[in-house]
């Protein structure tokens, strides 16, 4: 409740202003952020790989309303998977990219725009031997992502996306998703979204995942569990067995700075935990979907504004 509120609130232009500007905000970002620069984001990978875990590297930025800032994203993302490759961390590091960031949302030829500039991070990513994952976004965009998602499949088909558990229509993709050579990242989903397309409660979305869980890991794709939710992780590791997946068959993923413990603990049993790297200076939407998330982060955030 809570949560929708404030990613409600967050979409206000005076709220957005008012929170980039508050010089502390910063400080309190960092906890979610790797850093402004390419360079930021290599060290934050170099980092997680020497402690055993891989990573997923996210160019902050989101509803690009301008054709050379869409272009220029896909630059960033060029620069950014030629410094990883120059590290030799190719395949520990892949990049996760918001198709609204690269053009999808300007106008009647964003898809055309988006799958442009999608196509030259994944020429850029295949360069690197890295694989690139499409994020989701809020339901309007569903359709088109998947659309994209095919498209690019055709000349990179290790490209892989990722899938709401809150939303209805979600075991549905599922089910197509779940063939041989399929990268499917599961998530909750993270959007303010209507009750005409998503479950409202936070036990039918868990119960979702569940049902999502369970059809990405029958089928022959790659499944990637992006959950902090210890009681997810334990039925993933349940239908792991059931279904015979060795720990190479599926991976786990999380956010940077979330749930750092557990991070390690599941590495440190053997299994692929991919951390999801966010840097750039376009911190704002990711940084109020982490706040909605959890109440405790805005009390740390509020905590950070009068100075504790
Ligand atoms: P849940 O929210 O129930 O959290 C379980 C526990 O994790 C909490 O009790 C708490 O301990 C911890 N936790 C979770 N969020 C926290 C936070 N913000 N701060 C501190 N602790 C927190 N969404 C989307 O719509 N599109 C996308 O493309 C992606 N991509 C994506 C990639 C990866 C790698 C991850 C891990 C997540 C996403 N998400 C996403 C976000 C996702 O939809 C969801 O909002 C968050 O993962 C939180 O949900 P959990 O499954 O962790 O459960």
């Amino acid at each position: 409740m809570l949560g929708s509120l404030l990613l409600g609130v967050s979409r206000v232009p005076l709220v957005r202003r008012a929170v980039s500007g508050v010089p502390l905000t910063r400080k309190v970002v960092d906890r979610f952020v790797a850093g402004e620069t390419t360079r930021d984001a290599v060290e934050a990978v170099r980092r997680l790989t020497a402690a055993g875990l891989t990573a997923t590297v996210d160019h902050l930025g989101e509803e690009t309303k301008d054709a050379a800032a869409a272009a220029q994203t896909a630059g960033a993302y060029a620069v950014l998977l030629d410094a990883l490759s120059g590290l030799g961390l190719g395949d520990r590091a892949e990049v996760s990219v918001k198709l609204s960031a690269v053009g999808q949302a300007l106008g009647s030829d964003g898809d055309k725009i988006a799958l442009e500039n999608a196509r030259r991070i994944c020429e850029a990513a295949r360069a690197a031997g890295a694989n690139v994952t499409l994020d989701m976004e809020d339901h309007t965009t569903v359709d088109s992502t998947l659309e994209i998602l095919r498209a690019l499949r055709e000349d990179f088909p290790a490209t892989g996306v990722a899938i709401q558990s809150y939303l209805f229509r979600s075991e549905a993709d599922c089910r197509d998703l779940a063939h041989e050579g399929s990268r499917v990242r599961l998530v909750k989903g993270a959007y303010a979204e209507p009750a005409s397309v998503a479950h409202q409660s936070r036990s039918e979305v868990d119960k979702a995942y569940v049902r999502c869980l369970r059809i990405l890991m029958a089928g022959a794709g790659y499944p990637m569990v992006a959950t902090h939710d210890d009681r997810l992780i334990s039925i993933t590791e349940t239908l792991a067995d059931r279904f015979g997946r060795s720990r190479g068959g599926y991976e786990y993923q999380m956010l940077y700075g979330i749930r750092t413990d557990k991070q390690q603990a599941l590495a440190g049993a053997g299994h692929t935990v991919r951390v999801y790297v966010p840097y750039g200076d376009d911190w704002y939407g990711y940084f109020m979907r982490r706040l909605a998330e959890r109440p405790a982060n805005i009390a740390f955030f509020l905590r950070a504004l009068g100075g504790k």
